[in-house]
């Protein structure tokens, strides 16, 4: 399901502001019942104590007068219902209805009691006071009732919760409305990086502006600009690859063309198998330009999917030297191996690792004069492997020893070979976080070629 950013923080802030709104507008509710209830209550008091100024004793009769003002009080549009009714310190009813509702418990001294009931079909608000009578028959309290009907009480509660929820309703979408326009200003540099994403050529990696960006933006941008730059390397690797191969292959390709013709042409047997020899021969060493090539792009960064595994580093450089085993015999060169057999273990990539040993030690073979001799030791340091391939042939000058790690720079022009080799054993070296170093060998002349891996 998509999910809107946007949609997602106003939910947050205006559900809870909703739910706000709701629980305030029914404490607002009860402010206001309790409001108009108190304004109810005087009134009531005020009449009732009217009422009661006017119940005396007459000649050992108490009697009530009702005087006019005591109703005035509740004079309003409502047209409400005012009731009384006052009953003698005997318990006679002595003004008003009989059956206005008694308060739940008899007023004391001068302390009013309000209470709600029903009169016939009405809810009413009342309040009842205790009145004392001075008699010469019998002394005590009359009771004096007032009570209205609810309908101004209830205007009341209406007008002043409406008002009240209508300024709040005001604010909170005051409140919503600002939030809107600050998520709207919020969100615009977001929104303007979208656009510019979607504007932009597709090839283009070219690096985002984090300018104008908030702080919790820039990581965001600083990886993408990082993934960026990593692509565009691996583009440069891939397009690197694609011209060194075309350019590699395209001469040998058209020697190959010549020779073919040459040879069709001839019409003698014994020049017609010497051009498929030359052929033959340009093939091989086509086969070998483009194996090193692959090998190359497998061991830059990124060029493979490097999944390292545990392997032992001396059977890997066992298998290397036999893999050119029939070159040293050719070059009737003593090729030695020493190493120590246990405890030479390593993260890394098997073909990798044999290709680094094979390329150091074809380099060693090749250039080296026939009789020579090339030794191949393995040693285990604290955390580390050594391996060490020295040879006793003319060696890498020093100003040059730099220089030949770069692709297809040769010295030896007189020799086949692609210029490749001491590429690839660089990026594999590098590729198992070790490194490697030329020197010259004691006793000169010849080449030593040192490398340190981390060991597992
Ligand atoms: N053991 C060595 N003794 C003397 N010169 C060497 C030795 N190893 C390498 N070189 C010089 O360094 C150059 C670069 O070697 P590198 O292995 O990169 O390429 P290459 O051997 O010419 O070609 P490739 O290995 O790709 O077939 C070689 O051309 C050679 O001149
Ligand atoms: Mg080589």
């Amino acid at each position: 399901m998509p999910r809107s950013l946007r949609g997602e923080l106003l939910g947050w802030l205006l559900i809870p502001l909703a739910g706000l709104v709701a629980f305030n507008a029914w404490t607002t509710y009860r402010s206001a019942v309790a409001t108009a209830n108190l304004i109810t209550d005087r009134t009531l008091l005020a009449s009732a104590r009217v009422i009661a100024e006017q119940v005396k004793d007459n000649d050992g009769r108490v009697e009530a007068l009702i005087p006019p003002s005591a109703l005035e009080m509740f004079a309003s549009p409502d047209r409400d219902h005012v009731i009384y009714r006052v009953i003698a310190p005997s318990g006679e009813l002595i003004a008003g209805f009989p059956d206005v509702a008694i308060p739940p418990r008899a007023p004391t001294d001068l302390q009013p009691v309000h209470f709600e009931a029903r009169f016939r079909v009405e809810d009413i608000r009342a309040v009842a006071i205790a009145q004392p009578v001075v008699s010469k028959s019998a002394g005590g309290n009359a009771l004096v009732v007032v009570a209205t009907s609810l309908r101004g009480r209830d205007r009341l509660v209406t007008e002043l919760w409406l008002r009240s929820l209508r300024d709040q309703t005001l604010l909170v979408g005051i409140a919503a409305l600002l939030a809107l326009f600050g998520l709207h200003r919020g969100l615009a540099p977001l929104l303007r990086l979208r656009s510019e994403l979607l504007a932009r050529d597709p090839g283009s990696l070219r690096p985002l502006a984090a300018e104008n960006l908030q702080t919790e933006l820039k990581p965001l941008i600083d990886a993408l600009n990082h993934a960026f730059a990593r692509i565009q390397t691996y583009i440069t690797l891939q397009r690197r690859f694609v011209a060194d191969a075309s350019h590699q292959l395209r001469t040998p390709l058209a020697v190959l063309k010549t020779q073919a013709t040459v040879g069709l042409r001839d019409t003698e047997t014994a020049a017609k198998t010497e051009a498929l020899a030359a052929i033959d021969g340009g093939l091989d060493a086509m086969a070998r330009v483009v194996n090193q090539l692959l090998v190359l792009a497998r061991a830059e960064p990124g060029g493979a999917a490097m999944r390292k595994e545990a392997v032992d580093f001396a059977g890997i450089t066992r298998a290397a030297l036999e893999s050119r085993a029939m070159l040293a015999f050719d070059r009737r060169i003593d090729l030695s191996f020493e190493g120590d057999e246990a405890g030479l273990e390593l993260q890394g990539h098997v073909t990798l690792l044999r290709e680094m040993v094979a390329n150091l030690v074809e380099n060693a073979l090749r250039y080296t004069p026939e009789g020579g001799a090339v030794s191949v030791r393995l040693t285990r340091e604290p955390g580390e492997i050594h391996l060490s391939i020295e040879d006793n042939g003319p060696g890498i000058p020093e100003a040059e020893r730099e220089r030949v790690f770069e692709r297809f720079y040769r010295l030896s022009s007189g020799t086949e070979g692609t210029g490749l080799g001491l590429a690839i054993v660089r990026e594999i070296v590098a590729a198992h976080g070790g490194h490697i170093t030329l020197s010259q060998r004691t006793p000169p002349p010849g080449l030593r070629a040192d490398i340190v891996l981390p060991a597992s």
